[in-house]
């Protein structure tokens, strides 16, 4: 990879080497990629949504922390449980996936590690347990009935995308298939639950604020340009809906500067902290002139990380994420990780009138350098070759998850949020 290990604490970590830069955009350009599918890949498709016909029956065993609603409230105002702070778990009693890959019928291959020929599997297993309590147990009619006459919207790039297909699967098998549908209205996905009259939803915004690389297949990674004081374009889509979730985070990381525009003034190259915290007071404006909240909610999914250089947990090694097949146990956190990143929502979140929850997720994901795609996936709506597959130190994708995986997590903390946080109404 680019960076060395000697030099690396003290510069900026592009998070996007050249090998990385075609996944991002596939991130984008898979709108298109999958409606026009090649003839083995949406062979894959059938075989898979075939399957799943008969799957549905199979219930799905989940024995958490039982129904005792007012722990999960009492825990989340009073402070008692960070649900950030916690570890992974092997718990047969209790077990993870809470799907499969070949019961949902929405993965994309992107994410269908196993499919796509990873030989284990124990990356799907691990629960995340924090110290002081449980996680509620996933139930997805209590979800949906929360969601009724509602809408759930994931705003972000290729990550949060993973995270609303997680969610999906995650509540698609307690509904009958007749009741369900999927639309794709660029830059959106439209998840229904017809009788519940509830959508969950994904919208492309991969800097949340304007930029060249909202249209889904005309952008270049190289040649990116934020507007960082324009947000309507976007945001007029979200006018109204009651959960919003954004995330925005590695398309920023690709050099230490950014070509950037506030207002009509010529393009500059801004300081990637100063541009990301511009974008974000620009998210908190709209957010404070247009949000109800008595109405609706907002949460905002910190950075996920990325496990690009294996030196950083295994001192003297040369790899990536490739072959790793457990978690990280010892305390962790990688540079490609941005304190200053990280500082910047703080600091905006607190400033606005309205309540944005944080979903601190980072660290519990830094330990799983075991979650990545790697080389189990596509790249250029094309699975990876055999050839591909052998080059780890080229295609392997240390950026985004395997589904099942870790962003199923993500998700159980955002339903104990959206069920017992703090500002329900
Ligand atoms: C917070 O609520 C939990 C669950 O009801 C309870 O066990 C705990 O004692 C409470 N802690 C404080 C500090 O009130
Ligand atoms: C269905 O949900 C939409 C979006 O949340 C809402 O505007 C509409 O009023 C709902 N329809 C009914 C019949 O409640
Ligand atoms: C960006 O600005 C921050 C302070 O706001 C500074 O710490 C950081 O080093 C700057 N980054 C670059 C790449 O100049
Ligand atoms: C900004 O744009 C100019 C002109 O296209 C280009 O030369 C420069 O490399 C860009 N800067 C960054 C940080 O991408
Ligand atoms: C998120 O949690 C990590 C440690 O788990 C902490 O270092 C970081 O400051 C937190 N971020 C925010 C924005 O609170
Ligand atoms: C925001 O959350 C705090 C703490 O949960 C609560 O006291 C406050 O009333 C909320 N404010 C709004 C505008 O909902």
């Amino acid at each position: 990879m680019t960076t060395s290990p000697a030099s690396g604490h003290h510069r900026f970590q592009t998070l996007v080497p050249l090998a990385l830069a075609a996944i991002l955009l596939l991130g984008a350009s898979r709108l298109k990629i999958e409606s026009s599918c090649s003839k083995t890949s949406c062979k894959h498709v059938l075989q898979r949504v075939f399957s799943f016909t008969a799957m549905h029956k199979t219930k799905i065993r989940n024995d958490d922390g039982g129904d005792d609603e007012h722990i999960y409230h009492d825990a989340l105002r009073n402070g008692s449980c960070n649900v950030f702070e916690g570890a992974w778990v092997l718990d047969e009693s209790n077990p993870r996936p809470l799907y499969t890959e070949e019961s949902c019928p929405y993965l994309t291959t992107q994410v269908t590690c196993l499919s796509n020929g990873r030989p284990d599997s124990l990356y799907q297993k691990w629960r995340w347990k924090p110290h002081a309590c449980q996680l509620p147990r996933f139930d997805a009619l209590k979800l949906l009935e929360s969601l009724r006459n509602k809408r759930l919207m994931f705003i972000g790039d290729s990550l949060q995308r993973t995270q609303w297909e997680s969610m999906v699967c995650l509540v698609e098998s307690a509904i009958p298939d007749s009741k369900k549908s999927m639309t794709k209205i660029p830059p959106r996905r439209i998840f229904m639950a017809e009788e519940y009259n509830a959508s969950i939803e994904f919208y492309w915004a991969p800097f949340l604020v304007e930029s060249n690389a909202d249209h889904a297949t005309k952008h270049h990674v190289q040649k990116r340009q934020v507007k960082l004081d324009s947000i309507s374009k976007h945001s007029k889509n979200w006018e109204g809906v009651d959960v919003l979730v954004f995330e925005s985070y590695v398309w920023w990381m690709n050099k230490p500067l950014i070509n950037a525009t506030i207002g009509s003034l010529e393009m500059k190259e801004y300081n990637v902290t100063t541009a990301y915290r511009l974008a974000l007071q620009t998210l908190g404006k709209w957010l404070d002139s247009t949000m109800n909240p008595l109405t609706q909610k907002a949460f905002f999914m910190s950075l996920s990380p990325t496990h690009i250089w294996s030196w950083e947990w295994n001192s003297g090694s040369n790899g990536n994420c490739f072959n790793e097949a457990t978690p990280i146990q010892a305390p962790y956190w990688g540079i490609g990780s941005s304190h200053q990143i990280m500082d910047a929502v703080r600091d905006t979140l607190q400033d606005l009138k309205v309540n944005v929850t944080l979903l601190n997720i980072t660290q519990l994901s830094e330990y799983r350098k075991d979650g990545h795609t790697s080389v189990y996936t596509e790249r250029q709506g094309k699975l990876l070759t055999f050839e591909q597959r052998s080059q780890p130190e080229i295609y392997a994708d240390c950026v985004h998850w395997c589904l099942p995986g870790v962003p199923d997590t993500w998700n159980e903390i955002l339903y104990m949020y959206l069920l017992y946080g703090p500002s329900r109404h």
